[in-house]
């Protein structure tokens, strides 16, 4: 994997490096890193039980992209797999000027065919936590995915940078896995009647694509959140047979203490009385997680992408689509501790994942097997959760407050329905179905009207009388491809919801994330939303920039954002399932503008405008990045 990173990540002090660093930082911008992936099946044991998932170049995680901050990115994608089409989306990338980038489908382009390529070029606008993944079907959850670090440049300073004398661990990518494989998974959500068939909770959770599948590479009288139901085991240490290395290595047979299989435990090196930058980001399909590192405490500096002001946590929650760095001081006695990874807010039945934090300047010890994983909060503790996201502010040296005042508001009800036999998630009582012709295709030739429902917006609100405290009662859901048109630069609060399940006196937690935008998260509360009573309760004074947010079970959460990124963009719950069964909604934004863009003919020459337009073949290229958030 290229990185291409400059020698000179700073320009330091001493007279002679600085000059040999001045090429590198007046090249700054010219940079470029350039990377070809092969997308296709492979055979891979992420929890030591080999199964087909989705790589890149034969790898499960994809490779990690490094750059730095005002960089370009391209990366070129052959789409190996025989049998399905493929896109990538940056997610927590912006995309200011290049929307076909984003890599949506049916939203930003055209799925790249089988034995096609497709080539993505965007700026890495700001320094941060992102990662990348496939959006297209469910392929994400299939293991299209891994990191995408930005580092902090001279024009893009980070506050902390200063602040981990022991440089940054290798980032912590979350993820959970299942045995069945996305198309069943797929196929069982879509059933009708008794036919349908929820995903169910993970098998394993995985950490950087390595997990261990019903077993604990801690002790197994490890007292693991009683409420799982399994009989926990510890791993069996094969690492005897793994004399065949290469098997080894193809089949992981040997388990996860063999370090090199692919199943084998992540493991973060320290050295005592340094402090580290730790990058957790997640991409699970399902879960919520918490991190916690067994007697180190973390302080949170950032939060997908954007400074927060430094607090102090003993854990930490991470929900999909999110991403965090916490400064982490290795003040410990120099030993080796677990790291656990457990599931929150819903009732567990995958053990928690386990990495180990060692300190190098211990002698190798073999306490790490005898002391006991720390056990993450209960799953069911949602106050704690609050807390712990309610502490979330802008830094307060480089806070960028967000406008007074909103040109309007969209208020989005969650719940989930029954339409015809079939499970939907909807949106004020609407489930997305997406078009077969890309809305940003449809609108740079004009072809919305035939592409898709234009008969009008879907609805902003929903009924005075709704009780959000009970299950749906009507039964009008209808799916739609109908979306949100934003006039550029109009400053827009979203209202999410959240309402009942159809079982009574459930509701679900749902990471919401919005493309081509970071967002200001102004407030969250139980109950509905009454604006008489809750607006004055807004936080327009330091509120955090993200680009993803929750709205906890039966509350409802306010975020606002300027609709100044031409665009498609999809806005929808980060749970992979939901997402299938409808739970987004689509953002036009400058609809006249998006008929002057330069967009890429391969981009865009599906359905519609591939039957009716002569595309020119222009090449376009990635613009500056827009300096407003
Ligand atoms: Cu990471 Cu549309 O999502
Ligand atoms: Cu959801």
């Amino acid at each position: 994997m290229a990185t291409n990173k400059p020698a000179c990540a700073w320009a330091p002090l001493v007279v002679v490096v600085a000059a040999l660093c001045a090429a590198t930082a007046t090249a700054t911008a010219a940079t470029t890193i350039s990377e070809t992936w092969d997308v296709e099946y492979i055979m891979w044991a992420p929890d030591c039980q080999q199964r087909v998932m989705i790589g890149i170049n034969g790898r499960f995680p994809g490779p990690n992209i490094t750059a730095r901050a005002g960089d370009v990115i391209n990366v070129t994608v052959n789409n190996k797999m025989h049998t399905e089409g493929v896109v990538i989306h940056w997610h927590g990338i912006r995309q200011f000027g290049t929307p076909w980038a984003d890599g949506t489908a049916s939203i930003s382009q055209c799925a790249i065919n089988p034995g096609e390529t497709f080539v993505y070029s965007f700026v890495a606008d700001k320094p941060g936590t992102y990662f990348y993944h496939g959006h297209f079907g469910m392929q994400r959850a299939a293991g299209l995915y891994g990191s995408l670090i930005i580092e902090g440049s001279p024009e893009h300073p980070e506050p902390f940078r200063h602040q981990y004398d022991g440089g940054e661990l290798p980032v912590l990518l979350l993820s959970d896995w299942w045995h069945q494989n996305v198309y069943a998974q797929a196929a069982g959500l879509d059933s009708k009647d008794r036919h349908f068939q929820w995903i169910g909770e993970p098998q394993t959770i995985l950490i950087n694509g390595r997990g261990q599948f019903e077993c604990t590479l801690g002790p197994a009288r490890w007292n693991l959140e009683k409420t799982i139901d399994k009989n926990i085991q510890t791993c069996v240490d094969n690492q005897g047979s793994c004399k065949d290395e290469e098997r080894c290595l193809r089949r992981s047979e040997c388990g996860p203490y063999c370090p090199k299989s692919q199943c084998a435990a992540v493991v973060l090196d320290v050295r005592q009385g340094k402090t580290y930058r730790l990058r957790i980001a997640s991409t699970t399909s399902l879960s919520a997680l918490n991190v916690k590192i067994q007697g180190h405490k973390m302080t949170v500096v950032e939060a997908d992408g954007n400074h927060v002001e430094p607090f102090v946590v003993d854990d930490i929650d991470v929900y999909s689509g999110e991403s965090y760095s916490v400064l982490l001081k290795a003040d410990q006695r120099a030993t080796a501790y677990w790291i656990s990874v457990g599931v929150r807010g819903r009732h567990p039945k995958t053990l928690p994942a386990l990495a180990i934090l060692n300190y190098t300047d211990a002698p190798p010890s073999s306490l790490r097997w005898r002391t006991e994983p720390p056990v993450t909060p209960a799953w069911d503790d949602i106050q704690r959760s609050k807390n712990f996201t309610y502490r979330i502010k802008a830094r307060s040296d480089t806070n960028e407050p967000p406008p007074a005042a909103a040109d309007r508001q969209i208020v989005l009800l969650n719940t989930q329905n029954l339409m015809n036999g079939h499970y939907k998630w909807s949106i004020n009582n609407v489930s997305l179905s997406l078009p077969t012709t890309p809305y940003l295709g449809a609108f740079r030739h004009g072809l919305q009207h035939s592409a898709f429902d234009t008969s009008g917006e879907p609805p902003a609100t929903f009924p005075e009388d709704y009780n959000v405290m009970v299950p749906p009662v009507n039964n009008a859901t209808t799916v739609s491809s109908r979306v949100f048109m934003l006039k550029h630069g109009s400053v827009v609060d979203v209202v999410l919801q959240n309402a009942n399940m159809l079982k009574e006196q459930v509701s679900e937690t749902h990471p919401w994330h919005l493309h081509g935008h970071d967002f200001w998260v102004l407030g969250y509360g139980d109950g509905r939303y009454d604006p008489l009573k809750h607006e004055a309760t807004l936080n327009t004074v330091d509120p955090p920039l993200r680009n993803t947010a929750v709205v906890f079970p039966h509350g409802w959460t306010v975020l606002r954002f300027i609709a100044n990124n031409t665009g498609a963009w999809a806005f929808h719950c980060h749970i992979e399932p939901h997402l299938h069964m409808g739970m987004g909604v689509i953002f036009i934004e400058g609809e006249d503008k998006i008929r002057e863009l330069d967009v890429p003919k391969e981009a865009v020459a599906c359905g519609l405008v591939a039957r009716t337009v002569a595309v020119p073949l222009t090449p376009a290229t990635p613009k500056a990045p827009s300096p407003a958030p």
